[in-house]
């Protein structure tokens, strides 16, 4: 049995395929964990007996690794729940009042012990990936308003005294770097306070006690939250490590009314001993099979072109009708159009806000553009940025009071923008009105939603004062709202996560849209970086990753085109270049590349992924493999010292199995053994060389 309850012990054990979480009540009254690790075979030896004071400043409350530490009593630790009752009672104290289990399901029911306010502790088992997903339910079963000050997803306990936690940082063009570090006393915090999850942290947890690619404990858990996130390390004075994850509690606090019931975001959580590659492994295959949308989830994603850094802002119908021809010419199967094609949009100062169609530049509106894409034999995407306003528009000189701000303060501008107040409905109506026009007047099949800043000056003047704190919350749930109607009135158009490149990078997203713009650096080299990071977490085929030109706008580097394709076609490939520059026998070169990326992209998209080197330490290699196919990348920097040889180690092949890998036109043939322990030594001469190795097995 995947959940197994013991009744005298009240133990409750998720047992995955091969690891086990176990958690009990104890003779205090309190949830404690009390195991996650390989699968027991010795359940009934567990129990969660009595945490003992160690003295008077150091309470049993402290001590005990709770499931969810409420805030009240003698606990000082970071709490994953705070209120405030209406008679200005602020400690919490849980009692545990039962529990249901329904099928992978179990839910601890908790109330306080006096007051009508109960918290469910939930958590759903994914056996077959060792994955549990875990969430909060708060409800208010009294008359007068519950104020929660701090609402987290989940908290984690763990035993080992040295653990390491791994992360992304960086800022645009410089997103999902990775980096791993060692957990020292007290607290480490990352977190977003943007209202986006912004481009500097990701919200998640990795921790390892000495793990690689493929071996060691690693313990991870990723949150399905778009907006102000959390993540709390705490190691704390017993050298135990906890983590608290879940939205911000920063300028945060929420009206639980009467009968009302607050659901936190979920944490899709795990562990393995098999280092990090098997943990990007399990996301993937979680991402595929139940996160990603799934009107779209099965199906190839189409190669793309995007026009931003051909044109920027000087959008025509006949420029783009040019740039189509040629696209279409490549193999491109779904052409982008994206910023300045509405309103007064002829550069970042004006008309954001103004969702019309210029017809200056589209004299007929989209249509001529549109049937022109179509009679290529593309879909039709488009650019919009819905939840921000110029100050130099018609709509914010019609609705100036549509924004967030402050009494008594001007609001700041960002990209000579201000974000639009989505906790207003007449607001949510507008821009739902907006696009529902947009795409039943228009034969589009792909949305790029972007968003360039983040919120400042939180004030919505619609709300009452008691619910200001809870715009950051408000605005995402608004943004869910948006997407969520658009994605069923228009189940048959996919969408584009992007702001200003990777800032809304997160399962949250991933739950509701069909891809990641990654980050506006398309420096192929920059570039391998940013995918590597992204891998640990997110799945290739939500990666949408550009073939632009060189030099490079933002670093001047110049790199062959087929690097650049190369890198490119470890997500879903699109091409952004100018197409109008490129020369013939680089459109020659392209569209190869592109036929190429066709035969081997279920590989890339479905498959699992093996990263075998990083570009971190000099070279990259990365493979997929989904079956007996499997797809090798391998990157160099720079030749150095006449090194020209690399030998790589796949992994993930079939040891019984032969395959074919072919190298540079010549096919080798090889037992997965043999390629897995001897390798495979390719020939990279020269700078930023590159090379794709398809490996197939023999039937
Ligand atoms: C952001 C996006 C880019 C592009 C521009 C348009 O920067 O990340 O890809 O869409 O906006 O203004």
């Amino acid at each position: 049995m995947p959940i197994t309850y013991h009744e005298q012990k009240k133990l409750f054990s998720l047992a995955g395929e091969n690891t086990e979480y176990i958690f009990a009540l104890d003779y205090a009254g309190l949830i404690k964990h009390l195991y996650w690790g390989d699968k027991t075979s010795c359940l009934d030896d567990f129990d969660a007996g009595f945490t003992f004071e160690i003295s008077s400043n150091d309470p049993s409350t402290e001590l005990t690794p709770e499931e969810y530490s409420p805030w009240g009593g003698l606990r000082y630790k970071e709490p994953c729940i705070k209120t405030a009752f209406a008679d200005g009672t602020r400690d919490l104290a849980l009692v545990y009042k039962g529990h249901e289990i329904s099928g992978a399901v179990v839910k601890i029911n908790l109330a306080d012990a006096h007051y009508p306010l109960s918290v469910t502790l939930c958590y759903r088992l994914i056996e077959d990936l060792d994955i549990i997903e875990r969430w909060a339910e708060i409800a208010n079963g009294g008359q007068e308003p519950v104020t929660l000050q701090s609402v987290a997803s989940a908290e984690f306990n763990f035993k080992e005294e040295d653990l390491w936690q791994s992360n992304v940082f960086g800022h645009w063009i410089s997103e999902q770097k990775m980096f791993r570090e060692r957990l020292t006393p007290g607290k480490k915090v990352l977190e977003s306070r943007r209202g986006g999850t912004g481009h500097n942290h990701s919200p998640y947890f990795i921790l390892d006690n000495g793990a690689d690619e493929d071996h060691g404990r690693v313990y991870f858990g990723v949150l399905a939250h778009t907006g102000n996130f959390k993540v709390t390390f705490e190691k704390t004075q017993y050298r135990t490590t906890r983590v608290v994850i879940g939205i911000n509690d920063f300028d945060f606090s929420w009206q639980l009314k009467k009968k009302e019931t607050f659901r936190t975001p979920s944490v899709f959580c795990g562990c393995t001993d098999k280092g990090f590659g098997d943990m990007s492994r399990r996301l993937s295959i979680l991402a595929l099979t139940s996160i990603m949308p799934e009107n779209h989830r099965g199906a190839v994603r189409p190669v793309l072109y995007n026009s931003w850094e051909a044109t920027l802002f000087n959008v025509t119908c006949q420029g783009q009708m040019e740039l189509a021809e040629k696209a279409a010419g490549l193999g491109v199967e779904l052409f982008v159009i994206d910023d300045g094609w509405f309103g007064q949009r002829h550069s970042d100062k004006a008309g954001l806000g103004d969702w019309y169609v210029n017809r200056e530049k589209f004299p007929d509106g989209l249509k001529t553009l549109i049937e022109k894409v179509n009679g290529l034999a593309m879909d039709f995407g488009i650019w919009v940025e819905l939840e921000m306003v110029n100050p130099d528009s018609d709509l914010y000189r019609k609705h100036p009071d549509w924004i967030y701000n402050f009494n008594n303060r001007t609001p700041s501008t960002s990209r000579n923008q201000l974000a639009l107040n989505l906790c207003n409905p007449e607001v949510v109506a507008y821009l739902k009105g907006v696009m529902v026009s947009l795409l039943s007047d228009n034969n589009i099949a792909y949305v790029k939603w972007d968003v360039n800043r983040p919120i400042s000056e939180p004030g919505a003047l619609n709300l009452p004062i008691d619910d200001q704190e809870s715009i950051w919350y408000r605005h995402t749930l608004a943004f869910y709202d948006i997407i969520e109607t658009l994605r069923a009135q228009f189940p048959h158009v996919a969408f584009e996560a992007c702001a200003s490149g990777g800032g809304r990078i997160d399962y949250g997203c991933l739950m509701r849209f069909d891809q990641f713009w990654t980050s506006d650096n398309t420096d192929a080299l920059d570039r391998l970086a940013i995918q590597e990071g992204y891998s640990y977490m997110f799945p290739a085929k939500a990666m949408r990753a550009w073939v632009t030109d060189c030099p490079n706008f933002i670093d001047k580097r110049s790199i062959p085109l087929r690097y650049r394709f190369h890198c490119a076609m470890m997500g879903s490939l699109g091409i952004g270049g100018n197409l109008n520059k490129w020369t013939g026998a680089e459109m020659e070169e392209a569209k190869a590349f592109v036929a190429q990326y066709k035969e081997i992209r279920n590989v890339v998209q479905e498959g699992l992924i093996y990263r075998i080197s990083s570009i971190r330490e000099g070279h990259a290699a990365v493979q997929y493999v989904l079956g007996g196919e499997s797809v090798l990348f391998v990157f160099t920097r720079g030749e150095q010292f006449g090194r020209e040889l690399f030998t790589i180690t796949l992994k993930g092949l079939d040891p019984a199995r032969r395959y074919t890998a072919l190298i540079d036109g010549f096919p080798v043939e090889k037992s997965g053994d043999y390629f897995m322990k001897a390798g495979i030594t390719l020939h990279l001469p020269g700078d930023y060389a590159s090379k794709l190795v398809r490996i197939t097995a023999k039937t």
